[in-house]
């Protein structure tokens, strides 16, 4: 009797193992939680891009359609595989304009976890200068694709993993 209820036990543990990847411990169960270090430095990381002047994905937001220069960096210049890119990954976008008040720095970073698991499980932040997460009187300005519509536009990349700047 005890020997079936091993049998069973086992079992059950392979089959959540399907289910839920519950019995390993193995890479399918990462998750990355940004904290401010997260971000720190990243005008040293891999520079994937630098896009100026109108973009019709863009219109008026993050600076389109304004002189500002958009400097995309990655932190580990991660590359996309046909699962998208591996969670941990990071990407800061700088609007930098002319006015060094107005700058904005947006990040977003491949959660996993089934954060948002219909957009990629990527976060969304909105960073200060030295990429701390900002925060205003209801907390941490970070979410899902829902945050502050981030995910309006960035879910027209889903071909792309959410992602507009494919290095
Ligand atoms: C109006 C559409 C739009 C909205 C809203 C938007 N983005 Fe973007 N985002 C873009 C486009 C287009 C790019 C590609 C780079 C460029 O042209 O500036 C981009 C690029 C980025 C990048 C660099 C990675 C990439 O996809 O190329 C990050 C990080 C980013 N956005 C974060 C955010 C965050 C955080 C928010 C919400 C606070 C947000 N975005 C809202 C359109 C948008």
């Amino acid at each position: 009797m005890k020997r079936n209820q091993w049998i069973l036990g086992l079992f059950i543990c392979i089959f959540s193992a399907f289910v839920f990847q519950s019995c390993s411990d193995d890479d399918d169960d990462a998750e990355e939680i940004a904290t401010n270090a997260t971000f720190a430095n990243f005008e040293s990381w891999t520079l994937i891009a630098t896009e100026t002047g109108p973009s019709d994905k863009l219109g008026a937001a993050h600076g389109g359609e304004t002189t500002a220069v958009r400097k995309i960096y990655s932190k580990g210049d991660e590359a996309r595989g046909n699962d998208g890119y591996p969670v941990g990954t990071v990407i800061v976008k700088h609007t930098d304009f002319a006015d060094a008040t107005d700058d904005v720095y947006h990040g977003m970073v491949k959660r996993g976890n089934d954060f948002d698991s219909s957009r990629g499980d990527w976060e969304y932040f909105i960073l200060d200068a030295s990429g701390a997460i900002l925060s205003d009187a209801d907390g941490a300005l970070r979410g899902d694709s829902s945050f502050k519509a981030c995910g309006g536009c960035h879910n027209s990349a889903s071909g792309t993993d959410f992602i507009f700047t494919t290095n």
